[in-house]
Order: C-alpha cells, then structure tokens, then sequence
C-alpha cells in the first residue's frame, strides 16, 4: 500500500476493517490479514472470507462451515456502469439470454460481470492462477443459478442480490467433503428487489 493513491487506500483499510469486524462476529479475535500473491487476502486458520469494495460502498464475509472451502463476493452500486462494449469480453450468448430471463430489470452485462468477479475470488487460489472472466459460465440449476468453470468438475452455487444499493454477488466453493455428501445444495437466494 506503500505506492497506492489515497481511494485505494482507503478502499484497502476499510475492506481489512470490515473483515475483521466480521472475523469479530464469528469469534475469532484480532489478527492480521495479509495479501496472497493472487491479491488474495490470507484468512486465519480454517477460515473462508472475501472482501469487495466499491465508489462508496464495501462488505466483507466470513464462513467457518467446514463445508465451504472458499467464497467469493462482489459488490457494484451501479450495474449499469458495466459498459455494453465489454459485453464480449464478460458473455456468453447464451448467459445473455439466461440472465435477462432471470433479472429482466438488471443489465445482464453487469450482472453477469459481477457474478464471475465473486466466482474468480472464491476459486482463482484453489486453481492457483489468473482467470479469464470467459472461463466462467453461468447456467441455471433448477430456480438457482450456478457457475460452471474450466477445470473444475462441479458446478459452484452462486447468487445475486439487487437492493437499493446496488448489487451484491456471491459464489461458494463446497469442500471436498460436502461434495461428496452433496451437502451443499443450490439453495442461493435469487432476489431482484
Ligand atoms: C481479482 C478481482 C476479482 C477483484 O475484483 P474487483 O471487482 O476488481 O474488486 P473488488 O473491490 O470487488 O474486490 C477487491 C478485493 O478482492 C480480493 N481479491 C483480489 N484478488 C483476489 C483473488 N485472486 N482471490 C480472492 N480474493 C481476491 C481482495 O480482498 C481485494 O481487495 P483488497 O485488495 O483491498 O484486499 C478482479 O480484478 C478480477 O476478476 N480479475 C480477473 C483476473 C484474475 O483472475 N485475477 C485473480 C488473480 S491474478
């Protein structure tokens, strides 16, 4: 942070604070959370989390179920700033289609770029590298949506929330355990208002 502009410092020490008053929350006390050579922050122990800031906005989760083994979140207060031109570099034909069936009053570009920057945060360390937004597709599973990603043989629960204050995204990686038990189901809330 030595180097960094004054929003990225502050977008920084506001994330870091609002993970550890999440870490708070869960009962685990003061800690430090360092930066991973993916930008990944490092969580203490067992614990899963991600932080995401936006303009004025940020959040930050935590999840000790030992049946998640990574989660990724993603906040945009305005989903329309998500420019049309990039749709290629974000869409599939089909997701396009998917998500303006599923959220007709959301821009699918903006969804979608939101829901594959939460499933980058929870799997880029597991699978230990960059990743291309287009690695990642988003079809639907029943009612819920799920993320579909090279390399990995299951498919990822993943939700959107859209509240007055923008959008929010979330992707959870299940453990090897609950994989095999099919513990975790594709229950994500899929909220348009
Ligand atoms: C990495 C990425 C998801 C960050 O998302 P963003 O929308 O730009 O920014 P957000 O504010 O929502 O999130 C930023 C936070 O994500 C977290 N983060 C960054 N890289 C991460 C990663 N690889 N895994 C998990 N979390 C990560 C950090 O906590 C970061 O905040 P901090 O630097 O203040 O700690 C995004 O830049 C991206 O999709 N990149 C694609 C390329 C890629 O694969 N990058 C992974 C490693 S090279």
């Amino acid at each position: 942070m030595k180097h960094a502009g004054d929003k990225r410092r502050r977008e920084f020490y506001s994330g870091r604070h609002l993970a550890r008053a999440a870490l708070l929350k869960a009962g685990i006390g003061p800690t430090a959370i360092l930066r991973g050579p993916l930008g990944e922050p490092l969580w203490p122990g067992s614990v899963s989390g991600s932080i995401t800031h936006d303009q004025s906005l940020g959040a930050a989760v935590v999840c000790t179920d030992p049946d998640i083994a990574g989660i990724g979140v993603d906040l945009i207060e305005d989903p329309w700033q998500v420019g049309e031109p990039l749709a290629d570099m974000i869409l599939h034909p089909e997701e396009a289609n998917l998500l303006r069936i599923r959220f007709p009053l959301l821009p699918a570009t903006g969804v979608a770029f939101s829901l594959k920057e939460s499933v980058v945060k929870a799997v880029s360390v597991h699978l230990g590298r960059y990743m291309d937004l287009l690695e990642i597709s988003i079809g639907g599973h029943g009612e819920a949506l799920a993320a579909h990603v090279k390399g990995l043989q299951a498919p990822l629960p993943v939700m959107v929330y859209a509240a007055e204050f923008g959008l929010f995204t979330c992707c959870l990686r299940p453990s090897g355990a609950a994989l095999e038990h099919q513990k975790l189901t594709f229950e994500s809330g899929l909220r348009t208002s």
